[in-house]
């Protein structure tokens, strides 16, 4: 198996399976126990929080342990939204290219009347401008949510930039990053990035699916959206997830130490990977690798359709996935694509190849191989008018 959508999800590395493994034995017993066993797990439960405070350089206590990015994306908006919207200001501003988990929220929270939402559009390269973003905040501007790093294309956003241009505009307007993606691949040090809030998940550095944080600024109040036992500081009721949660701050910290290595590693097969295919089928489109991360090359072969790409490739044992792997099946063209104004022939048929760390140049020769095969087979189809072009 080529495994090349480690931005959908990365397999559990050894270490992380490991720790989970000895938690399942140890730290089996609820954490808000209080006999000893309780106590056992509520340790394992504060060592992962120190790990992934270490990782963002922030204090323990300011992390909320949630399901995932997901729900850490909805805690930030809703929380933020539902605790300060009234006394700060009920508009809200983030970007075109988002994950559905921030843009669904936004819109969801508009649709019913709690917001009002500004969309800040992409440039062609796939980047948030800073100036953009600023010129949208208002007086009564409460949140900005603006990604770090895209995952359909991997475009890196200034987010260092983009809080500072907001808090210049408006200082009381908290400013939130999805660092989903960014996480283990570029720094997110919450003193780097000047944020208040900045949500992470396990499952993309080789821990755990299910698990996630959001980091909040000790004095950005939120409102927790789920009613129950109080836990994590009363702001996201439930019993923890002790198992994922050690998982997870195993993988973070092992994620951060390999860093610098492996993004150099993989930033040069990601270069060796893009010679070859402009080599191979010189007409494809490819997202800039000067504004990307080092592990995710998003093509473009003109007219063939993103399913078409990634059924053929799964045949032949390699997965790769189109622009949004997160909605399973999605076969839209690309809202990613649309906004960075890409022309119609390349939109359709977007190709994420994310690297990771097992991928080798066998790996990158095969998919290249195999990507001039769909091309060649697709084309002979077009000719025969079986495989429609979408034009709308
Ligand atoms: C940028 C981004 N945000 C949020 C998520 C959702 O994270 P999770 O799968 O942990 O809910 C993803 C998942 O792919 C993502 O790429």
């Amino acid at each position: 198996l080529v495994y090349l959508d480690h931005s959908a999800t990365t397999p559990l590395c050894a270490e992380v399976k490991q720790a989970m493994a000895e938690a399942m034995e140890v730290a089996w017993a609820n954490p808000s126990s209080m006999h000893g066993a309780g106590q056992q797990a509520r340790r394992a439960v504060d060592r992962a929080r120190d790990q992934i405070s270490a990782v963002l350089g922030c204090r323990a206590g300011e992390l909320i342990f949630t399901s995932g990015g997901t729900e850490a994306d909805n805690l930030a908006i809703r929380g933020v939204v539902s605790r300060h919207g009234a006394e700060r200001g009920r508009h809200v501003v983030t970007s075109s290219i988002e994950h559905e988990a921030v843009l669904a929220t936004c819109r969801d929270l508009e649709q019913n009347g709690l917001i009002d939402l500004t969309v800040v559009d992409c440039d062609r390269c796939g980047v948030v401008d800073p100036r953009d973003v600023a010129d949208a905040v208002r007086e009564d501007t409460v949140l900005v949510s603006i990604m770090h790093v895209n995952n359909e294309t991997g475009v890196v956003n200034d987010i260092t930039t983009i809080a500072a241009a907001v808090k210049e505009k408006n200082p009381r307007t908290f400013v939130h990053t999805d660092a989903v993606q960014a996480l283990g691949r570029v720094d997110v040090r919450i003193d780097t990035l000047g944020v208040d809030l900045i949500s992470v998940s396990a499952h993309k550095v080789y821990g755990p699916k299910g698990i996630g944080t959001l980091w909040h600024k000790r004095d950005v109040a939120l409102r927790g959206q789920m009613s129950g036992g109080g836990q994590e500081r009363g702001l996201r009721s439930g019993t923890e997830n002790v198992i994922g949660i050690v998982g997870f701050g195993v993988a973070a910290e092992r994620a951060t130490a390999r860093r610098e290595t492996e993004m150099a590693r993989q930033g040069q097969l990601a270069a060796y990977l893009r010679k070859r295919l402009t080599a191979t089928i010189p007409e494809v489109w490819l997202a800039d690798p000067d504004l990307t991360v080092a592990n995710i090359v998003t093509a473009a072969i003109p007219d063939v359709p993103t399913e078409i790409t990634v059924t053929s490739l799964d045949r032949e044992g390699i997965c790769v996935s189109g622009g949004s792997a997160c909605s399973s099946g999605a076969t839209e063209p690309s809202h990613v694509l649309r906004a960075m104004g890409v022309e119609q022939r390349y939109r359709n048929g977007p190709v994420r190849m994310s690297l990771g760390e097992q991928t080798t140049e066998q790996d990158v020769d095969r998919v290249v191989a195999a990507l001039a095969t769909v091309r060649d087979g697709a084309r002979e189809l077009i000719g025969k008018g079986v495989v429609p072009v979408r034009t709308a």
